[in-house]
Parts: structure tokens; C-alpha cells; sequence
């Protein structure tokens, strides 16, 4: 059977790790502050933002909060990032995501100041991380890369194969594994044998968006899986974008689902709070 890696222990240990670097700070008198916006009131956004809230008061993260109606305008919206920008007691500022139709997301993630863009999604972030430079990287990739390092996994000359090209997380995803010195193959719904390709990684990412569709069939023997999906299945369960029962029979090491990459994205908002203060 392939070790498990344990994305909720992970979290833990790098949440812990940040609480001590705030109780440091505190002390110094400089404190965190991180704005939190959501638009509407869609569950599964309350959800994620008051897993947020929560992180936030275990490390010592002041959280502000803005919940704005359904009907909140556009120029509503990029006034009040505006303020927040201005604000010299905010460190950092997320809009939760998806906003309402009638606001342009792309406006929205550009109006934050990357100096203050904890999700890492800003235009300046996401070119900063491709050439090299400091900047805030997107929370769900980052925390893979925690996974691997934190579990032993060596990155340099592997052949990493990333299965998604979306913004947030495939091609983040395959410049943060380039910049560990892998060698980075990304796939997506165009790729001709998926599985052949699939088959040569030595670590192979998966944020497909398809429940349970990565099975034993596309895994070399002892390679590294990483599920980034959730889904529930057909029993409610939840499960990710790998067939696990099948998957971990080949495998190496892989993420389980819930319990490993999910926990990982929180923490990883975390560290962009905490690193805030060094971002100028
Ligand atoms: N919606 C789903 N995931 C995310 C995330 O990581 N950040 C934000 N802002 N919205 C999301």
C-alpha cells in the first residue's frame, strides 16, 4: 500500500509553526489584519470563509469581515477594495470566489493590490512566480509543494506531470514544480494519451475536476499522487479526481480525499497573511 500523505497533519504542524511567528510579531507590536470579502451568501463560499475566519483566530490573524449582499454593485465592490487598499492596518484582502454574475471577476482580482493579494491571483503575482520574483502564490499549489517537501518527496529531475491548466491551481502548479527544479508536463482536456503521458510521472498532479477518473491504469509503480479534486460521489462520500482504492494500490505515496490537499490551501492563506509583512 502507498503512504499516506497527510495533508490535515501537515496543515496542523505549518499552522502552528505560523502561530508561533505571530505570538513573535505580536510581541514586536506588529499585528496581522486580513480582510475578508464575500458577495452573497452562496453556502458553500460561507463555508470556506468561515474556515478562514477560524484559521485566522487560531494563529493570532485579526480577520475583518464584509458580507455583502446578493445586489452589491460592481463599482460598490471596487470601492471598497479601494478603501482596504489605502488602509494601512490591512494586510491583506480576499474576495471570495465566485462573485455574483454581474460583477467582472478579472476587475476584481486586478483592483486588489498585489501587494495585499493573499490569494496570489493577481496578474503581477501569477508573472512575479513565472519570472522568479517575490510575490503571494496561489494557496492550493503552494501547499502541494509543502506536501511534497514535508513528506520527503524530492522534487529536482522529476518528472512531474500536472493533469489542469486552470489559473488558480494547473498552472501555478507547473511553474511552482518548475521552480523545484522538476521537469514539468501539463495536461489538459486537448491531450492526446492522457495515460501514456500520465504514466511517466514520477509525481503526478491531478486537478482534472472529474470524480474518481485517475485510476491504477495511469500511475507508474511507486509514483507520487497528488488529488487536488473534491466531489461527493454517488453514496454523498466525499472523493477526489483519483480513484483512491485503486490508485493506492500502485502508488507510492499519494493524498487521500478529504484529509489532503484541502487542508493544505487555509494554510497556505496563512502564510501569505504572515508574509505579508515582507511583501513590499
Ligand atoms: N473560491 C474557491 N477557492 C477560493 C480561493 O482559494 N480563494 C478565493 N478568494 N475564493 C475561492
Amino acid at each position: 500500500m502507498a503512504q499516506l500523505i497527510d495533508g490535515k497533519a501537515i496543515s496542523k504542524q505549518i499552522k502552528d509553526e505560523l502561530k508561533e511567528q505571530v505570538a513573535e510579531l505580536s510581541a514586536k507590536g506588529v499585528k496581522i489584519c486580513l480582510a475578508v470579502i464575500q458577495v452573497g451568501n452562496d453556502p458553500a463560499s460561507s463555508v470556506y470563509v468561515g474556515n478562514k475566519k477560524k484559521a485566522c483566530a487560531y494563529i493570532g490573524i485579526d480577520s475583518l469581515s464584509y458580507e455583502l449582499p446578493e445586489e452589491t454593485t460592481e463599482e460598490e465592490l471596487l470601492e471598497l477594495i479601494d478603501k482596504l487598499n489605502k488602509d494601512d492596518a490591512v494586510n491583506g484582502i480576499l474576495v471570495q470566489l465566485p462573485v455574483p454574475k454581474h460583477i467582472d471577476e478579472d476587475k476584481i482580482i486586478k483592483a486588489i493590490s498585489p501587494l495585499k493579494d493573499v490569494d496570489g491571483f493577481h496578474p503581477m503575482s501569477v508573472g512575479a512566480l513565472s519570472i522568479g520574483q517575490p510575490g503571494f502564490v496561489s494557496c492550493t499549489p503552494a501547499g502541494v509543494i509543502q506536501l511534497l517537501k514535508r513528506s520527503g518527496i524530492e522534487i529536482a529531475g522529476k518528472e512531474c506531470v500536472v493533469i489542469g491548466r486552470s489559473n488558480i491551481v494547473g498552472k501555478p502548479m507547473a511553474m511552482l514544480l518548475l521552480r523545484e527544479n522538476g521537469t514539468v508536463t501539463i495536461c489538459h482536456s486537448k491531450t492526446k494519451d492522457l495515460k501514456e503521458v500520465c504514466k511517466r510521472a514520477d509525481i503526478l498532479v491531478v486537478a482534472i475536476g472529474r470524480p474518481k477518473m485517475i485510476d491504477a491504469s495511469y500511475i507508474k509503480e511507486g509514483a507520487t499522487v497528488i488529488d487536488v479534486g473534491i466531489h461527493r460521489d454517488e453514496n454523498n462520500k466525499l472523493c477526489g479526481d483519483v480513484d483512491f482504492e485503486s490508485a493506492s494500490k500502485v502508488a507510492g505515496a499519494i493524498t487521500p480525499v478529504p484529509g489532503g490537499v484541502g487542508p493544505m490551501t487555509i494554510a497556505m492563506l496563512m502564510h501569505n497573511c504572515v508574509d505579508s509583512i515582507n511583501i513590499k
